[in-house]
């Protein structure tokens, strides 16, 4: 007999091929509304998995309808739309995919903090334009190496930047819920503390509404006229409005921004100012890391029906 699954959000083809080989996939994702209640009625007391991704919504309610239910494996490593506290109450675990992916994203920290300290966006278009020609040099900008770095967030991505931003020079501190004594850098509890002492903040903490908004005025500000906010965690972790006053009025320096508020049409005035280094939530976007995500949905309801530990578990 195989192992019912729920299918909330799909892995890519591939994935689906071997989960289909394994298991008795229930695709919820493709049903309408009236099918996907109807679909929980029907086999939601059998199955025992759930596959989705981050923005999918997995609520108490829903659960109350999964009786069975032992895993979920997650495609991403985001989770905030997971009733986690929910999971956790019913001992049923949560899997993500933060392992696969934590090279790309920690790459695309550097990329945008890169881009935006030296002016990418800005050169990019004085060679474009011709401007280079007729007005000459461009301004000169401010060097990398010797600065400060806060990375906000020391879960598998904020560890992977750390080797990353030691190469190009970056003196390091972190912040996170608790200090992580395996990372052998300066632990700063105090966020405002640690904007005060960074030329760079990096966000990679998870979303949710535990983080909602813990980037807001007094840090951006506290980071400075000089400083850059690097956003590659969730757009709801940075108050969007304070973030554009402040590169507006001078009292934040650059930002370089892989998530928004409002995704995929962010707010026009924040993608028109000069001072911002643009991603369209695509740090993990390449074909290698979206296969790896892929496959740790497979191996991770591999490992639980094997009676195996899952090799990335959450909860
Ligand atoms: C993740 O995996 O959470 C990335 O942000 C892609 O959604």
């Amino acid at each position: 007999m195989k192992p019912d699954v729920l299918v909330l959000h799909p892995a890519l083809p591939p994935q689906m091929a071997m989960l289909e080989q394994a298991y008795t996939l229930h695709r919820h994702d493709l049903a309408d509304a009236a099918g996907q209640a109807a679909m929980l009625g029907q086999v939601g007391s059998l199955c025992l998995a759930a596959i989705l991704t981050g923005s999918t919504v997995l609520d108490r309610q829903m659960l109350a309808q999964l009786p069975a239910l032992q895993v979920v494996a997650c495609g991403s490593a985001g989770y905030e739309s997971v009733d986690v506290a929910a999971l956790r109450e019913r001992g049923i675990t949560l899997t993500n995919a933060s392992a696969a992916l934590a090279d790309d994203v920690a790459d695309t920290a550097l990329l945008l903090m890169l881009a935006a300290r030296r002016g990418l966006i800005g050169g990019h278009a004085h060679v474009a334009s011709g401007e280079w020609g007729r007005t000459g040099a461009f301004p000169l900008q401010s060097a990398v190496r010797g600065k400060r770095l806060g990375i906000v967030g020391m879960g598998t991505i904020g560890q992977a930047i750390i080797p990353r931003a030691q190469a190009v020079g970056l003196e390091i501190a972190y912040f996170s819920r608790t200090a992580r004594p395996e990372v052998k850098l300066p632990f700063q509890r105090d966020l405002q503390a640690l904007a005060h002492w960074a030329d760079i903040l990096i966000v990679i903490v998870a979303g949710g509404a535990g983080t909602r908004n813990l980037i807001d005025d007094p840090i951006l500000r506290a980071l400075g006229p000089q400083g850059t906010l690097v956003n590659i965690s969730r757009g709801s972790v940075v108050q969007e409005p304070a973030l554009i006053a402040a590169l507006q009025d001078g009292g934040l320096g650059s930002a370089g921004l892989d998530v928004f508020w409002n995704e995929p049409d962010p707010d026009p005035v924040l993608v028109a100012l000069p001072n911002v280094t643009l991603y369209p939530h695509h740090a993990s976007g390449t074909v290698e890391t979206r296969a790896a995500m892929a496959q740790t949905v497979v191996d991770n309801l591999a490992a639980h029906f094997a009676g195996r530990p899952v090799p990335n578990p959450v909860t």
